[in-house]
């Protein structure tokens, strides 16, 4: 599992994964500490990733963690692996953006042909608009620690429960 940033909700939902896959099942690393070569090697990948977009600053963003790594997925070798995505943001404050960053990396992945698994229903979330939405779905797991933290642990389990089937 891939995760960034660090110590913030998007942090917390990786531990939270980790307690219930299992410590001995999978590896925690943040994004700032990864490149092409530690993602060439794992064949079952989890991306952790948060929406703190660009158009709600009057100002300009420092490059955070995710955009320094994204031109590594160049470099990837894509043959034989599966991705999953969870995205936190702000179904209130966001409602026009909701994980919109979720829909851009996971395009970016799609673009180079990998294969990207997990996409949720949108149904069972209040919102307005997502660039994470891909043909009616979203796609990966949205989560909202802000205004629905009730709902993660259940969200998070319904979610494992399929892309652990699907994992090799
Ligand atoms: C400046 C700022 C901009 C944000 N923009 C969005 C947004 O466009 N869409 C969204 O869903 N959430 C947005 N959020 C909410 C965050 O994604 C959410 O609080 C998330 O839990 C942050 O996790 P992190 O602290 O691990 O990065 C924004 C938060 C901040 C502080």
């Amino acid at each position: 599992l891939f995760y960034g940033p660090s110590g913030g909700s998007v942090e917390k939902v990786a531990r939270m994964i980790e307690r219930m896959i299992g410590r001995d099942k999978i590896d925690l690393i943040p994004i700032k500490e990864a490149d092409a070569g530690k993602i060439n090697q794992y064949q079952n990948i989890i991306f952790g990733l948060s929406t703190v977009g660009k158009h709600t600053w009057d100002m300009d963003v420092p490059e955070d963690a995710w955009s320094a790594f994204m031109p590594e997925l160049e470099k990837v070798d894509y043959g034989n692996k599966r991705f999953a995505l969870y995205g936190l943001g702000d179904h209130i404050t966001y409602s026009l953006h909701f994980v919109d960053s979720l829909g851009t990396v996971a395009k970016e992945l799609m673009q180079h042909g990998a294969a990207v698994i997990g996409q949720v229903d949108p149904s069972g979330y209040e919102f307005q608009d997502s660039d994470a939405i891909i043909d009616g779905r979203f796609a990966g797991l949205p989560l909202d620690e802000d205004y629905e933290s009730a709902k993660t642990p259940e969200r998070l389990q319904n979610w494992l429960d399929i892309i652990l089937k699907e994992f090799k």
